[in-house]
């Protein structure tokens, strides 16, 4: 089975941080360690809002961490502007309302297919790999494709909260990657469900976040990081 990347994602280091309007606790700090634990990339949520990560995170993350970094943002003229700029290795295109606590739901890209397609394209002449944040259904997946995008990210928030099947999941990735998508995952994953969707061979990536943060309270952060990717290294054999 091709091996399994694990995205962490450091949002939460920035709320914890802006709680008190300083610079501690530090993004870049916290994405220094996860790489020493193991991951294989940093992603980051710039919100309209800037809630959590704001611009100037997002290019220490770039220049000062060395792993690729996931840009999350939603589809507006804004992000475009400091996605050319910053350069991230990839974009991740979101979803985004204000007074959502998270990325509730997938992008419906059957609905966007038309404006979205011109946006994955400057964002790929730019060099950026560009993925989408889709719910794991066909109509999206197949539409996620006609945009020319490269990647697929299936939101496993569903799954994490019992209202979806690891074997929808699987059908999904699989139907995915016959449209030529590579597929990632994410969204409410942890430690006790984590392994079913590692498990699924055309699933590359992993982005996880809250969870780890949350873990990292009581374990540190590089020995929560550790155990996910011990346990993704074992349901992956
Ligand atoms: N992937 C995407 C596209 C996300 O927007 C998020 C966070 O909202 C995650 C992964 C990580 O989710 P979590 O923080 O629940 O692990």
């Amino acid at each position: 089975m091709t091996s399994l990347r694990l995205g962490i994602n450091v949002d939460h280091i920035a709320t914890l941080r802006n709680a008190r309007g300083g610079a501690h606790p530090c993004p870049v700090r916290a994405a220094l360690l996860a790489a020493e634990a193991g991951a294989d990339g940093i992603t980051a949520h710039l919100r309209e809002d800037r809630r959590h990560i704001r611009d100037g995170d997002i290019f220490k993350l770039k220049n000062q961490v060395p792993l690729p970094l996931n840009l999350e943002m939603a589809m507006t003229e804004e992000m475009l502007k400091i996605a050319l700029l910053a350069k991230p290795h990839a974009v991740c295109i979101v979803p985004e309302k204000r007074e959502e606590l998270t990325t509730e739901g997938g992008l419906d890209v059957l609905k966007l297919e038309h404006s979205l397609t011109p946006f994955v394209q400057q964002l790929q002449d730019a060099g950026i790999r560009v993925s989408l944040f889709i719910a794991p259904e066909l109509s999206q997946i197949e539409s996620a494709a006609r945009t020319g995008a490269r990647v697929v990210e299936l939101h496993t928030g569903a799954y994490a909260e019992g209202h979806v099947e690891a074997e929808w999941l699987r059908l999904m990735a699989y139907h995915a990657a016959e449209h030529g998508l590579e597929v990632h995952a994410g969204h409410g994953l942890t430690f006790d469900n984590v392994a079913p969707v590692a498990a699924i061979a055309p699933i590359v990536e992993l982005n996880i976040g809250h969870f780890l943060m949350g873990e990292a309270m009581f374990v540190g952060l590089k020995e929560s990081i550790t155990r996910m990717r011990a346990l993704m290294n074992e349901a992956r054999k």
